[in-house]
């Protein structure tokens, strides 16, 4: 039996690629591999977001060279958004490439594959658009019992730093009755959480549907107990799309909503479209409105011409809102970005840190918010072993604290109470309850 292996790197929508991916493979009769080297086809789901994720990928197509020379039908497919944006000089920097294909013809792969193994070299980074081409039902789903949806993909907004928008094209919505045909079969399939994705999730428009009528559509399926989103845009997150999270307990009281900075110059050259006041008007109402809210972002730091003062504006919003966790990047200028154009003039140490700054910051502020949930019970959806203990099981609450918990006897449901005993900077620690 042939065997393949995807390595991937990047945001959730990457990582459901390559669901979809191996779910065409394994119908065409691949079955995956563990090690490299017993595979016959290498895929690379490859990032482009930060300069970093762009030299990562080409450091592991680097280690594929010698692999390709002793065995020369192994076919190599350079995928996802360095695919997209880099094109056919993939071919000039790596000859040992057997094809090219973006994150919108994923409906190519099969052709793709096929074309390869008769040793030409091929392209296919056209954007398609047709969520329908690889069917949900064969996707190799890697999270149950949690689900992943794509509903939309691509962006329209352009934010001045971002190379998505390049990458994964413009906004594009899948048919609102396919999601709701998915979402059933997850269920079905004794799937417990969905998570819908999009670079812009809170924007699903289709025909007359908006997010909130999805939301209400998905909601009916009462099998599903828990329902998240991700990414959301701060100027999307409408009052009504919060409301009907406040009203419906199956709706995660969680949010991943990055902020970028804090500092109103800053998210003007950025062009995000809203004042740290929009931004911390709606996540007060989130708090005051929904009980254990919890939100998480991203921060950009370095962005050109963010001085001492736009920094402490970013560190004084991260102390009012108290953010469960943020994920912070030093700012890298991407090709054919608006703010490439800018002087990148905050020097590499200044970048270092502020990040070293912000990230001890939310250190304390996680340690001492997850140690006051000691005491407490709370409902874990479990989804397997604990990576850092093996006797332990690991699971997620609803407001998306990550609790690794004991737990001696098979269990046959996998929403469980734990009561929280301890707690560090990441997780919380429990005992199980029996009911
Ligand atoms: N659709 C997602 C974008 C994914 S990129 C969203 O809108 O949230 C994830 C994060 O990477 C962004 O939120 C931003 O904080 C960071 N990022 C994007 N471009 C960057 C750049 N040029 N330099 C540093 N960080 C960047
Ligand atoms: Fe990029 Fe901004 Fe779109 Fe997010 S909203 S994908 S940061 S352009
Ligand atoms: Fe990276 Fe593309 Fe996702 S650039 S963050 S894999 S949309």
């Amino acid at each position: 039996m042939k065997r393949y292996f995807i390595k991937t790197w990047g945001c959730q929508m990457n990582d459901h690629d390559s669901e979809k991916i191996s779910g065409v493979l394994s119908s065409m009769g691949y079955a995956p591999s563990a090690a490299l080297s017993d595979a016959d086809v290498i895929l690379l789901n490859t990032c482009s977001v930060r300069e970093k994720s762009f030299q990562k990928a080409f450091a592991f197509l680097g280690r594929l060279k010698k692999m390709k020379e002793e065995n020369p039908s192994l076919i190599i497919g350079f995928c996802g958004c360095v695919a997209q944006q880099e094109g056919s000089r993939i071919f000039e920097r790596a000859p040992h490439v057997n094809f090219i294909m973006g994150p919108r013809s994923l409906g190519s792969i099969e052709k793709l594959i096929d074309q390869s193994s008769s040793s030409s070299i091929c392209l296919d980074p056209l954007w398609k658009d047709d969520f329908s081409m690889i069917r949900f039902e064969s996707f190799v789903r890697k999270t149950f019992p949690k689900a992943y949806i794509t509903i939309m993909e691509g962006c329209n907004r352009g934010c001045s730093y971002c190379i998505v928008p390049q990458t994964r094209g413009r906004e594009a919505c899948r048919p609102f009755q396919e999601i709701i045909r998915e979402a059933i079969f997850l269920s079905e399939s004794g799937f417990l959480e969905i998570e819908l994705l999009g670079q812009n999730v809170n924007g699903y428009r289709f025909e007359d549907k908006t997010f909130v009528d999805l939301l209400r559509g998905l909601l009916k399926i009462h099998s599903l107990k828990r329902i998240r989103f991700t990414t959301s845009h701060p100027s999307h997150l409408s009052l009504e799309i919060m409301r009907e999270m406040k009203e419906n307990d199956r709706m995660c009281n969680h949010v991943h909503l990055p902020v970028q900075s804090g500092s109103d110059r800053i998210l003007k050259l950025m062009n995000r479209g809203y004042t740290a006041r929009d931004y911390i008007e709606k996540v007060f109402w989130l708090k005051e409105n929904i009980k254990d809210f919890t939100l998480s972002t991203d921060i950009i730091v370095g962005f050109p011409g963010e001085d001492d003062s736009d920094f402490k504006d970013t560190i004084s919003l991260i102390e009012k809102i108290e953010f469960q966790n943020i994920y912070s990047f030093a700012y890298s200028p991407r090709p054919g970005t608006p703010a490439a154009k800018l002087n990148d003039n905050v020097p590499h140490s200044v970048k270092l840190e502020r990040l070293h700054s912000l990230q001890n910051l939310q250190t304390s502020i996680q340690e001492q918010a997850n140690r006051e949930w000691i005491g407490r019970d709370v409902q874990v959806l479990y989804d397997g072993k604990s990576k850092k203990d093996n006797n332990m099981l690991s699971g997620r609450t609803k407001n998306n604290k990550i609790v690794n918990f004991y737990c001696r006897e098979p269990l046959k449901d996998r929403i469980v109470t734990v009561k929280i005993k301890d707690s560090s900077v990441h997780c919380l620690i429990g005992e199980l309850i029996l009911s």
